[in-house]
């Protein structure tokens, strides 16, 4: 097929680590054609087979954006200022609709207030899942829900490791360590069931919710699979009284329910079913990705 004949996927975020992973992925299978979009088109040009402009603060950029595509991939930035998800992802979703989009791919995150009864507050999750039923009841002929875990690349990114008072590095956090509560995978890889469930709307396109998880862990498992690899990292569970309120929320939830609030494995089962592989583990990661520091 040339590639003027390719379907067009529209990925919002393209420049960043989830959009940026759905890019290379539909980029190497070559079944679609991509447009990349930024903010800053200028800024990547050469990024995907066309590159344009979307910000989902200006809805009147997303007619364009999203004009003649099959396919959208989409996710919110909650941690940019003054990010309101649910605005932006409504006036996406609309657009899409509008522009005869057939397969909205939704990056969502579990409704942690409904899992947990109201007693904990983390927007960042429960307001991705609130765009759950605006997609579902847009009434596109396809759609699909993948979930992004914890991301590997937090451990060297926000949360790296810092120097502790005992002068080792590490980390001090208010978690259990001894839980296995975390759901927990390389980001890049959210573009493989991306492009998997884009590629199989039958199997993939009637609202399933497909995890990327390539390791469930304890934050010792953490801590230990890095020693063994020569790193000489510490844990401390501090208490959650000083911990900007979201964040200690995030991390008693995770102690409660889990990341994903229950057992996922089918659902993990059938994403990398749809991906057509098995994701990255840990261990393997965190030998590529995370260095030995100098002593
Ligand atoms: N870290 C984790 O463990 C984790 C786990 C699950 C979910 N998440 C979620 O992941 C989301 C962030 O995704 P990411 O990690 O891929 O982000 P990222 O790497 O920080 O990149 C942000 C992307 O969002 C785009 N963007 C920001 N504001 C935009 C706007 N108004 N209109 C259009 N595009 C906009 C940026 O594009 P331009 O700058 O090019 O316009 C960029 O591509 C957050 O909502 C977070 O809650 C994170």
């Amino acid at each position: 097929m040339s590639s003027t004949d390719k379907k067009v996927i529209a990925v919002i975020g393209a420049t960043g680590q989830q959009g940026g992973g759905v890019v290379r992925a539909l980029t190497t299978r070559g079944h679609f054609k991509v447009r990349a979009l930024s903010r800053h088109p200028d800024e990547h040009r050469g990024l995907a087979d066309e590159v344009a402009e979307a910000d989902l603060n200006r809805p009147d950029t997303l007619d364009a954006a999203f004009a003649s595509a099959h396919g959208v991939f989409l996710v919110t930035n909650f941690w940019a200022p003054g990010t309101d998800e649910v605005k932006e992802a409504t006036a996406a979703v609309r657009a899409a609709k509008n522009a005869g989009v057939k397969h909205v791919i939704w990056s969502t995150l579990p409704n942690v207030e409904a899992i947990s009864g109201g007693k904990f507050n983390v927007p960042h999750f429960t307001g991705k899942s609130k765009v759950d039923r605006i997609v579902k009841e847009a009434g596109f002929a396809h759609h699909t829900f993948v979930i992004a875990p914890f991301y590997y690349e937090n451990l060297v990114g926000a949360l790296a490791p810092q120097k502790q008072a005992d002068g080792s590095w590490g980390w001090a956090l208010p978690l259990d360590p001894n839980l296995r509560c975390i759901h927990m995978g390389d980001i890049r890889e959210l573009g493989d069931i991306v492009a998997g469930a884009l590629a199989q709307p039958d199997e993939a396109g009637h609202g399933e919710y497909l995890p990327l998880v390539g390791d469930f862990l304890s934050f010792n498992e953490i801590v230990d699979t890095l020693n063994r690899q020569g790193h000489k990292f510490s844990f401390h569970q501090v208490p959650k009284d000083g911990f900007p309120p979201e964040l200690a929320d995030t991390f008693g939830y995770f102690e409660a329910h889990t990341y994903l609030g229950s057992d996922w494995s089918d659902r993990i089962a059938l994403a990398n079913r749809i991906a057509g592989r098995q994701p990255t583990t840990f261990v393997a990661w965190a030998r590529a990705n995370v260095p030995i520091r100098a002593a």
